[in-house]
């Protein structure tokens, strides 16, 4: 099969498709690669590492798209990419079509074959292909604070983990899934003295187990949280209710119990944030300040450490790619029902319910499209 890479164009998105050691294992397997010339720029790896991994560097994106029978990408497809798809190509990527009537209807006109990484499934019904940027987003979330926390940038002059004879930090960690469990990781690591809130006690017997006596575990209640956040000198909110939008747990009053200068990390502010306060930052200004409460809320986290995100996000798109690669689409989705779930939009047609629902659109099951 032919594979091709184009370089992002999406506003500040600096990680790519395929990494060179990608092309490697593709180009291994008897599949020619072709990859935009600079399209590996962001992450520190040029043109001529590609090539060592056996990729052709072709000038323009429009030669690939021309070209290529599979385009695989990181961020959803802008509108001049989309004007350049052809029916029957395969389309591999970040897609997020529920919100976004006019590329669906750009895709759907395309005739090709779209399968979204956000949608893919596991046997334990997780989403594999978009846990690595919770998990990456969890831990930065940490960092993030703890700079946050500097008398420089607004916060109250604590270091984390204190130092021997001064008490250390406390964190509260909102949430205790893949970003929470990530961002509780790095702060134990630290030394703080962190508690997870979470309402599922399934999680909160996990999340026990794990951190034994490095961490404390709460259930996530009105009074639970009031009490946490008060104390707390950073606050990081990770809560999820799949396909909604965030519930608002820290009210603007509950932000007046704070200390001043503590900081909070909204990470789920790209589903509308868990604090009545937030408001989507940009890495560019990520942070604001309500009643001497530093809030950081960038929506894009794993877009700042480009190049640990590429390589977490291809050590789980790569094998669907070599198998779809070498099965082609319709076989490799007859034999793996969770990248079935990845079928968004074929043929004109959309292969997705959630999508079909949201935007009224008329659906198609995916087991059509492989028949
Ligand atoms: N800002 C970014 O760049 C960025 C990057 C990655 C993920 N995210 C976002 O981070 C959020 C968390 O993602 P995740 O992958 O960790 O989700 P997840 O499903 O793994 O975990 C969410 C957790 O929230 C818990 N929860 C739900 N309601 C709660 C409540 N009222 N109180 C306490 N806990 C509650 C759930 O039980 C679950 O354990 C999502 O909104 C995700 O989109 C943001």
């Amino acid at each position: 099969m032919i594979v091709g890479t184009v370089k992002e164009i999406k506003n500040h998105e600096y990680r790519v498709g395929l990494t060179p050691e990608s092309v490697h294992e593709l180009t291994a397997h008897g599949h020619r690669v072709l990859v935009e010339s600079g399209a590996g720029e962001g992450i520190g790896a040029h043109d001529a590492l590609y090539e060592k991994a056996g990729a052709e560097i072709v000038a323009t994106a429009a030669e690939i798209f021309a070209t290529a029978d599979m385009i695989v990408k990181v961020k959803e497809p802008q509108a001049v990419e989309r004007a350049m798809l052809r029916s029957g190509q395969i389309l591999y990527t970040y897609l997020h079509l529920a919100p976004d009537p006019e590329q669906t209807r750009d895709l759907i006109a395309s005739g090709a074959t779209c399968i979204a990484y956000e949608t893919v499934t596991d046997a334990s019904g997780g989403l594999p292909l978009l846990k690595p940027m919770s998990q990456v987003a969890g831990r930065m979330a940490i960092q993030a604070g703890a700079t946050a926390l500097e008398k420089a940038h607004g916060g109250r002059g604590v270091l984390l983990g204190g130092v021997p004879g001064v008490l250390p930090a406390k964190v509260a960690v909102i949430g205790g899934g893949v970003v929470g469990f990530n961002a509780a990781q790095m702060a134990a690591g630290l030394g703080a003295d962190v508690t997870i809130l979470d309402r599922s006690p399934e999680v909160l017997e996990k999340l026990g187990m794990y951190f034994e006596a490095r961490a404390k575990t709460r259930f996530s209640n009105r009074a639970n949280l009031a009490e946490c956040v008060a104390e707390a000198d950073l606050v990081i909110g990770a809560v999820l209710i799949p396909g909604a939008a965030a519930p608002k747990l820290v009210s603007a009053e509950m932000l007046k119990t704070m200390k001043k200068g503590a900081v909070l990390v909204d990470v789920a502010i790209d589903q509308g944030g868990c604090f009545e306060t937030s408001h989507a930052t940009t890495h560019a200004d990520p942070t604001y300040i309500v009643d001497g409460v530093v809030h950081y809320c960038v929506a894009n986290m794993p877009g700042a450490v480009a190049r640990t995100s590429t390589y977490a996000l291809n050590n789980v798109t790569l094998p669907h790619a070599l198998r779809i690669a070498e099965l082609g689409w319709k076989e490799a989705l007859r034999r793996d029902p969770h990248l079935r779930e990845g079928l968004n939009v074929w043929d004109g047609k959309v292969t997705y319910r959630a999508v079909a629902d949201d935007l009224g659109l008329p659906y198609s099951p995916a087991e059509e499209a492989i028949a």
